[in-house]
């Protein structure tokens, strides 16, 4: 599908599926999904989403694969597939990952912990989870369903941020995938659970840490490419990373790498409309040893 197949792509409405929102684009292919055979060194980049995957992608790709041709010639989402994307004739996850070269495979989902398929637990893959505080991860999923053909219509900002509370978005509630995903790291050591707010505080030494968990020891000219070639300014120039590829998404509408910042909720969220965020928000998380930071 090309840019110009945007107008006769109608966009998918949200459906319950397993008591999670989800639309068509991510439930039609659910039997491959499901029985998707994982390999014990598969990684799994888990995430909600808006909240980092693409970056996250990315420095895993050249840490294991380096400025390679591959690097310069495939898009992201050709070598980290997504797993429970389905657009026929020519865009399944599925099989996109089973036909991966490479080892480790890298393979991407935004599916809740619950809904995941269950090889990849049976292999014990390593897992990178990360997560984006609520207030950014909202807006830059408003922009992005403004944006892309894929998802449901955003509507107006006041009714996005209604559905966004009461979880009426595709893959859920963020709260449910957040709090979902670190509770399954109690029972199931080998998931890393990062902070959007870290990497952008202190990328270098997110990636340390992302390293010592994959067991990784770069040599400080890698670690060097790999810093460059994942700055913001640098992922949003170039082709292979920035979606650009992507069927279905118009970029006059809003780029995919739109600010990459913590905080521009600030820009959108009414005063009365953080005050009953955060009040909602109470309720909903609930966990003191989970913390976000809205600001840094
Ligand atoms: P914004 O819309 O707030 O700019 P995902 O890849 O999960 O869809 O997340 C997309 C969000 O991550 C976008 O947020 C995008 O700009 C941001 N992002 C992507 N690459 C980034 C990078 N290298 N540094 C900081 N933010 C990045």
């Amino acid at each position: 599908m090309v840019l110009s197949d945007m107008d006769a792509f109608v966009r998918p409405e949200l459906v319950d599926f397993n008591g999670i929102s989800m639309t068509r684009v991510f439930t039609s292919n659910w039997e491959n999904v499901q029985n998707f055979q994982a390999r014990p060194d598969d990684i799994l980049i888990a995430t909600y989403a808006k909240a980092g995957t693409t970056w996250v992608s990315q420095i895993l790709d050249l840490l294991y694969f380096g400025q390679t041709e591959r690097q310069k010639t495939l898009p992201i989402h050709e070598r980290v597939p997504f797993l429970e994307v389905y657009l026929p004739p020519n865009m399944s996850g599925t099989e996109q990952a089973d036909n991966l070269p490479t080892s480790p495979r890298l393979i991407k989902t935004h599916l809740p912990y619950q809904l995941v398929p269950k090889s990849f637990w049976e292999q014990n893959c390593r897992v990178v989870y990360v997560a984006r505080n609520a207030k950014d991860n909202m807006v830059s999923y408003y922009h992005f369903n403004r944006m892309s053909y894929g998802q449901p219509a955003p509507g107006d900002w006041n009714t996005f941020f209604q559905n966004f509370m009461e979880g009426k978005m595709v893959f859920g509630p963020w709260y449910d995938h957040v709090n979902g995903w670190w509770k399954k790291k109690q029972t199931y050591p080998k998931i890393h659970y990062m902070f959007y707010e870290d990497m952008i505080e202190d990328t270098e030494r997110e990636i340390d840490k992302l390293c010592s968990f994959l067991g990784l020891s770069p040599s400080a000219e890698e670690k060097k490419m790999i810093l460059g070639g994942t700055q913001f300014d640098n992922m949003r120039k170039n082709y292979m990373a920035n979606y650009s590829t992507f069927p279905l998404m118009d970029f006059k509408i809003s780029p995919f790498m739109r600010k990459g910042k913590v905080g521009d909720w600030k820009n959108h969220f009414t005063v009365a409309q953080n005050e009953e965020f955060d009040e909602d928000y109470k309720t909903k998380m609930t966990d003191p040893t989970l913390e976000f930071r809205t600001t840094i």
